[in-house]
């Protein structure tokens, strides 16, 4: 049944793709044709950050960035489901052409900009979702703040969301944002970190519910910022991190189409990568701060070695394009 949707799909430009199988889903998710891809949740609960993950497979973010299909993902089995990049304000992301398949090596590359409805929309759908499982919102900053008052913009977003999220994942790492990256550094991550822990206790004291933050890195930081970077999420009793997003490194992909587009590349070709910033992290975090892997995973062995890396769960996206549902029943049952 994959393979078919994916012949067709393949044969549009990707961006259309991706948006004709959104909107598809959205359609379909409450109705009988849900049945086309509904699959058993696999139960191989995971307990972190006072959590209860069904099993270990997640849905990394930005491939449904409003949460306009949380159902439909939900019924492939997914263990837990990571919506967003969204940011307060709708924003239109960059230029078209932005997305592009690397299919050779099974990578994508993408420019989108942060493209979304804004967090007023998303908790709406939220609202409207009935799932009932593990929720990630991931939150940004608009393009047209400027980096120094992005602080506010993640607070902003972190306040609307708190409510209904079981955790919130704090997006540093995107490299389709002007800047943003540079909040993964010395003072400008700890100020940040400082204010969104501050308002994490205001939250939870108004609340009665504590809700997990997450910090979603790059994989294209060397040993020593690594190192910089697990210090600060220890000090602010950070609850887990996020290892990794895109790259912006070609060498694996340097002679095949579409390479020399500017983006973040994913899949296969970040897979590598993705594992030695895990393993680093892991030497460096010394079991204070969970991490969950995501990068290039396309197979079981691709899993297990973000778990022995030191992952407690994994996310895909790529892998998940190229490869359908069934790779979420093969990484939930056996990992
Ligand atoms: C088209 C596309 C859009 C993405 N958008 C976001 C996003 O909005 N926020 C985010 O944190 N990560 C985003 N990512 C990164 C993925 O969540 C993931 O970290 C990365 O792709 C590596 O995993 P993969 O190799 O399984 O794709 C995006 C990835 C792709 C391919």
């Amino acid at each position: 049944m994959y393979s078919l949707a994916k012949s067709l799909l393949f044969q549009c430009d990707p961006e259309h793709a991706h948006e004709l199988t959104i909107r598809g889903l959205a359609k379909t998710q409450h109705t009988p044709l849900a049945t086309l891809y509904r699959r058993p949740l696999i139960h191989n609960p995971v307990q972190l950050m006072g959590l209860t993950f069904s099993n270990p497979v997640g849905l990394a973010a930005g491939l449904d960035k409003d949460g306009d299909c949380i159902d439909a993902f939900a019924a492939m089995g997914f263990g837990f489901i990571e919506i967003g990049t969204v940011t307060p304000r709708p924003q239109a992301g960059n230029d078209k052409p932005r997305l592009f398949r690397v299919k050779p090596a099974e990578g994508i590359i993408n420019r989108m900009g942060f493209n979304n409805k804004g967090i007023d929309n998303l908790i709406e759908n939220v609202k409207q979702s009935r799932y009932q499982g593990i929720l990630g919102i991931n939150i940004g900053k608009n393009k047209d703040t400027p980096i120094e008052h992005g602080k506010d913009d993640y607070l902003i977003c972190m306040e609307k969301s708190y409510a209904h999220a079981s955790y919130i994942t704090v997006n540093i790492s995107s490299p389709n944002t002007p800047d943003l990256r540079s909040l993964q550094y010395g003072d400008a991550l700890d100020d940040l970190l400082s204010a969104l822990k501050q308002k994490q206790q205001q939250l939870a004291e108004q609340q009665g519910k504590y809700v997990p933050l997450v910090v979603k890195i790059a994989p294209d930081l060397s040993p020593s910022e690594i190192e910089q970077i697990a210090d600060s999420l220890i000090r602010f009793n950070i609850d887990g991190v996020i290892a990794t997003n895109t790259t912006l490194d070609r060498e694996l992909i340097f002679d095949l189409p579409h390479a020399h587009e500017a983006g973040g590349l994913s899949g296969r070709p970040v897979q590598g990568k993705s594992t030695l910033v895990i393993r680093e992290l892991a030497a460096r975090l010394d079991n204070k701060v969970p991490i969950i892997g995501v990068g290039g995973i396309d197979s079981l062995t691709a899993a297990r070695e973000k778990m022995a890396a030191g992952a407690s769960l994994v996310q895909i996206y790529s892998g998940f394009i190229y490869h359908g549902p069934a790779l979420i029943q093969r990484l939930a049952k056996h990992i």
